[in-house]
């Protein structure tokens, strides 16, 4: 997913656009550039790689302007380089663009033959030509943004500037777009993230798909939101945002990922609080009659939604029925009055998940959410949103987001058996946090494992039951950070064929808990017996664990915390993984190739 970033007012921009696109680069990261406006012409920076690539460039220059848009860029069409890296701009206009326009080829081979000449392979460019097509036929820069918005097909956000004004157009179509402002400031700013905004604006505006945003810093208003027929719209969200400072700065970790692992127990231990706030007037039929619950989502949220499935199905005849949002959308679905939908999702703005909401909203569906981002547009599509209070999560890596997710969905499982007692669950959490606690307080015995075995190229993640979410969880985190090969599995499943795969140079990470045992330590064994590097996860009090493991991670599992063992195996995992890619040296919160929120199909 892109960073979109774009400001004007009474400061010089080019400080205020680079540190948004900063906050902005772990979203992706392929490319970066700036725009801006000088003796009336538009300038233009970008680079490919890195945003410091792009700083260093700038560095040489003076910007002086007090408008401008900036762009860290997540490839989608056309190669990495600076060509292709935006803003894209020409003689009238300068645009920013997240998303992807469908219909981009037949649009470029009508602006060809009409005498427009491209200089990138992008989609984003066409609609950079599309619009100066018909801002040459009326002059009107605002309708011609609509009638370019309408010719354009797919999910799609925009941020244009034109040459000597001093206010910048914003419109989007399911990608985000945030706009902020600053009480008494003469200064607005747009992006695609509010975290780009942090510490910038007090007041957070979100806009609805096909709504204008005229961003005029020298009127009263500064943000104007218009329809299609020019008159104002009252489609936007205002949001008042604390936004502050410490969030987006790593403390004393290394990383913000590691940071964000530590903050787990904290963020667990607070979060009956805001059930509290959130749910005190919830209705007492808001599951009535549901019988089939459809748990769609994509990654690491969707192995969330196994867990989540486990806890429903284990106290309750419901049925819930995962997949990929990926595959979902492309299914035959008929639906019957008992089921419903929910997605879950960090960024709420994961395009699959978007488009598989839509979907069972024309089926009739009622549709809630698991998310982490208020105002995302997963948040304002569905009936009922849940939000999971992980705060922002800045590691491309979902950890912290993880665990809330899971909660939500105990809390959720409760809720719809009628068996909510908030003080109960809020016992529960902060023996789930202090359990935590402990683990991270022995990070260093992780550590020396993650030391023993990261020079692996191999590596097979085992778990039973609710705990095979885990190894598929597991297995994410180190291929996303580390970049090593590693694959998920049900314990079970090794003798259908995977176990070919064990020998000496391949690692058996197999998490072993009381749920299953037997099946799941003679599956160990089957490993073991060919010489597979066994580590084991498990009780700390189980000799026959620590006599099979060549590196045992002894956990303590009481009674009281069974539920919530599936959270406290996995905060192992993401210590295993994270300090396995620190010794690998990767860049752990910004892997290659991936980025934070997939907006794009
Ligand atoms: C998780 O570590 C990955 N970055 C990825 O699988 C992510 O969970 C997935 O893209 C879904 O994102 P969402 O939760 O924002 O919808």
């Amino acid at each position: 997913m892109c960073g979109i970033m774009g400001y004007a007012g009474s400061l010089n921009s080019q400080k205020i656009i680079l540190t948004g696109l900063s906050r902005l680069e772990y979203r992706g990261y392929d490319s970066a550039g700036i725009s801006y406006q000088e003796n009336g012409s538009l300038q233009l920076v970008k680079k490919e790689g890195k945003l410091v690539n792009l700083e260093n460039a700038i560095s040489k220059i003076k910007i002086k302007s007090r408008i401008g848009i900036g762009h860290t860029r997540w490839a989608t069409h056309g190669k990495v380089n600076d060509t292709n890296a935006h803003p894209h701009q020409n003689e009238e206009f300068s645009i920013v663009h997240n998303g992807i326009i469908e219909n981009a080829n037949q649009l470029r081979e009508f602006l060809q033959t009409n005498g427009h000449k491209f200089k990138s392979e992008t989609d984003s460019e066409v609609f950079l030509e599309l619009l100066s097509y018909h801002y040459k036929q009326n002059q009107n820069i605002q309708s011609s943004i609509f009638k370019a918005y309408n010719e354009i097909e797919g999910n799609s956000a925009f941020v244009i500037m034109q040459k000597d004004s001093h206010k910048l157009y914003a419109i989007k179509r399911s990608a985000p777009i945030v706009c902020g402002l600053k009480q008494n400031e003469k200064e607005v700013f747009v992006s695609s993230d509010p975290y780009a905004l942090m510490g910038q604006v007090d007041n957070l505006y979100f806009p609805e798909d096909g709504v204008l945003i005229v961003a005029d810093y020298l009127s009263s208003k500064r943000l104007i939101f218009l329809e299609e027929n020019e008159t104002p719209s009252s489609r936007f969200k205002l949001q008042k945002k604390e936004l502050n400072e410490e969030i987006i700065s790593k403390g004393n970790f290394d990383h913000f990922m590691h940071k964000e692992i530590h903050e787990q127990p904290l963020l667990v231990s607070s979060l009956v609080e805001h059930f509290k706030k959130d749910y005190k007037d919830i209705p007492d039929d808001l599951f009535k009659g549901v019988r089939v619950v459809h748990l769609v989502s994509c990654g690491t949220a969707l192995y969330a939604g196994m867990v989540i499935k486990n806890f429903i199905e284990a106290r309750s005849d419901v049925k819930v029925l995962w997949d990929f949002a990926s595959e979902f959308r492309y299914k035959n679905h008929r639906f019957s009055t008992e089921e419903v939908a929910l997605f879950i999702s960090q960024s709420g703005e994961t395009a699959d998940t978007l488009a598989c909401q839509e979907i069972c909203k024309e089926h009739g569906l009622k549709t809630y959410s698991i998310v982490n981002v208020e105002g995302s547009t997963l948040f304002r599509n569905c009936d009922y949103n849940f939000l999971s209070y992980a705060g922002t999560e800045i590691g491309v890596a979902s950890t912290k987001a993880f665990t809330q997710q899971v909660l939500v969905g105990h809390f959720l499982t409760l809720l719809f058996l009628r068996q909510l007692d908030y003080e109960k669950v809020a016992l529960d959490f902060k023996k789930l946090a202090s359990a935590m606690n402990k683990i991270l307080d022995e990070e260093d015995k992780i550590k020396q494992v993650a030391q023993k075995i990261y020079n692996y190229k191999g590596f097979i993640f085992t778990g039973r039951g609710i705990q095979f979410p885990i190894a598929l969880e597991g297995a994410l985190k180190l291929k996303e950070i580390a970049y090593v090969h590693a694959e998920g599995y049900a314990a079970g499943e090794l003798k259908h064929g995977p176990i070919a795969l064990i020998d000496e140079n391949m690692v058996n990470i197999a998490i072993i808990t009381p749920d299953l045992y037997k099946k799941t330590y003679s599956n160990a064994q089957e490993v073991k017996a060919r010489k597979g590097k066994m580590v084991v996860i498990g009780d700390e009090s189980n000799k026959e664990l620590e006599e099979l493991a060549d590196y045992f991670i002894g956990l303590e599992l009481t009674e009281d915390l069974k539920v919530f063992e599936p959270l406290v195996t996995n905060l192992v995992l993401q210590l295993l993984s994270y300090n396995i890619a620190k010794l690998k040296g990767t860049d752990i919160d910004k892997p290659r190739n991936l980025a934070k929120s997939v907006t794009v199909e």
